[in-house]
């Protein structure tokens, strides 16, 4: 059994380096992509309290497809532009979002969703694909998460 989880509760950027820690760990030397994703969003779903949905959006033409997550069943076409994840693919930007009901075109996978935050996986300048987190809780995700958010998808941006 592999087992990384921190067992007592730490601070955010000490969590997220251990987890940053996990994925590189997990993925090294990987180097089948959907494998790499689903074990990241697997690792997403157990480090992170309080999330209902942690996995990948994959850049296929001028969309957004479905990739490897943790959660409940999910959109499976998201066009550039649209939603948090379109918006996120679209400007290469962190959407980091208190309330996704304030979000202009929000796409609600899941009614239970409240708060979200996405960061693009970008290789040679261009967006691959996208790592969204989804929360129950208003404003769940801050600074901290996109900056640990963001180390994570540095690290997979050539090994997915
Ligand atoms: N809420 C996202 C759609 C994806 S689900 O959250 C898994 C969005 O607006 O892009």
């Amino acid at each position: 059994m592999l087992e990384f989880k921190p067992t007592t509760a730490i601070a955010k950027p000490a969590l997220y380096a251990d987890l940053l820690e996990a994925v590189r760990a997990i993925t090294e030397g990987e180097r089948d992509a959907v494998a790499n994703m689903a074990n990241t969003a697997a690792l997403l779903w157990d480090f992170l309290p309080d999330v209902n949905w942690t996995g990948f959006y994959r850049v296929v033409g001028h969309e957004l497809v479905l990739g490897p997550f943790a959660g409940r069943p999910a959109c499976i076409r998201i066009p550039f532009g649209q939603g948090v994840c379109g918006a996120a693919a679209a400007s290469g930007e962190v959407q980091l979002v208190p309330d996704v009901h304030l979000f202009p075109g929000h796409i609600a996978c899941d009614a239970a969703s409240r708060s979200e935050l996405v960061v693009p996986v970008v290789r040679h300048s261009r967006v691959i694909a996208v790592i969204d987190c989804d929360s129950p809780s208003l404003a769940r995700f801050d600074d901290e998460d996109a900056v640990g958010l963001v180390a994570i998808a540095h690290l997979l941006a050539d090994r997915i």
